[in-house]
């Protein structure tokens, strides 16, 4: 099938791109920090069939935010997930247990409630599952925010019959989109910094720390050299958006590049009056919470305003794109985008390769 057959708006990945960026990753770990595995974040893509390329290209398992997602994950095949959340209920805390009878799973804990609940749910299924402390490192969001706290929990989980002590969880997520590399540098260090003193109170306290992970598309390099971070958490590399394409990056940094392979297919619908073109993507194909999309393959074309269905575009003068032309936007931020769509298209050349669904569960 053409480009040009398919029904838009519609969420399209560049075939090409795609497997770039996850080479690119791999390389780049394997070159600057081979010690450091990569655990990319499925909350970006939602797709097993992608998962699969990660790992065939080195990556250990996967990050999951939900507990559908870990579901999804598991059914196609992914043999190492961490939820990197809490949970406080007990039907999603069974449900995790359950899956840990066929698959490794570890999960995040802030709280001593969350490690009742752990416990429980692993010694009614049977299993035992691992639990990481995790510790604000200046996200402001979940995390304990001392050294002395994660111990204490740390404690608390190894004395717990259905857990084992994992490590901890230290992601820095504000760092990620600081605009200059050397915001994002001074954030991780102190990032860096809290996780260093909590891996040497833990040893103190006799509770060794396997792994310290975290990490993000717009800082791994500072965490992957920092020689206390095991893993890396990375998730939108794959995909891109025109948030990270606003990150300057570090004129003398070996970081790779990587590609917008995400984009949405729409189509000009209308011209309204000269100079304004409309097309059938809007507010329900793409995400504005990271700002409007951008249009990196026309750029004689300008993201103007838009409404649920609509977007309404610029164009330069004498490059107004006919009724029914074909226009690719960048989407603002990729992981709530693709949690709009049932299917990943892949093209290559113009033409349809795959389609992936996104696994969303229920
Ligand atoms: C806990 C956690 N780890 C990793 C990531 C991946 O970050 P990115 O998509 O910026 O690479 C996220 C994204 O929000 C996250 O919440």
């Amino acid at each position: 099938m053409a480009l040009a057959e398919i029904c838009t708006p519609a969420l399209l990945v560049d075939g090409r791109m795609l497997e770039a960026n996850i080479t690119a990753m791999a390389a780049w770990l394997s070159k600057y920090a081979p010690h450091v595995r990569l655990r990319p974040h499925a909350k970006t893509h939602k797709s097993p069939d992608i998962a699969r390329r990660q790992i065939a290209a080195g990556a250990i398992g996967v990050c999951c935010q939900t507990v559908r997602e870990a579901e999804a994950m598991a059914a196609g095949g992914v043999a190492d997930i961490l939820l990197t959340n809490q949970l406080a209920d007990p039907v999603k805390a069974a449900r995790l247990a359950r899956l840990a009878r066929r698959t490794r799973i570890s999960a995040c804990v802030d709280d001593v409630e969350q490690v009742g609940l752990l416990s429980d749910a692993a010694t009614e299924a049977g299993v035992r599952l691992t639990a990481l402390v995790e510790l604000d490192v200046g996200g402001n969001r979940c995390g304990v925010p001392t050294a002395r706290d994660a111990v204490l929990l740390a404690e608390r989980i190894a004395e717990s019959p259905g857990l084992t002590f994992g490590g901890l969880q230290a992601y820095h997520g504000r760092a990620q989109h600081f605009r200059q590399p050397e915001e994002r540098r001074t954030a991780i260090e102190q990032a860096i910094a809290l996780a260093q003193e909590t891996v040497e109170a833990l040893k103190a306290a006799g509770l060794p720390c396997d792994a310290v992970t975290g990490a993000g598309s717009g800082s791994f390099e500072f965490e992957a050299s920092s020689r206390v971070y095991t893993e890396l958490q990375c998730g939108s590399y794959v995909f891109m958006d025109a948030d990270y394409a606003r990150n300057q990056r570090d004129p003398t940094g070996s970081t790779p590049v990587f590609q917008q392979a995400l984009t949405i297919l729409s189509r000009v619908v209308s011209h309204p009056v000269p100079g304004h073109v409309i097309c059938d993507a809007g507010l329900k194909a793409m995400s504005f919470d990271s700002g409007p999309p951008t249009l990196s393959r026309h750029p004689s074309l300008r993201y103007v305003g838009g409404s649920d269905e609509h977007s309404k575009l610029e164009a330069d003068e004498g490059a107004f794109p006919p009724i029914g032309e074909l226009v690719q936007f960048d989407p603002g931020h990729c992981d709530p985008t693709v949690a709009m769509h049932e299917w990943i298209i892949v093209h290559e050349d113009g033409f349809v390769k795959e389609l992936w669904p996104v696994a969303r569960g229920w």
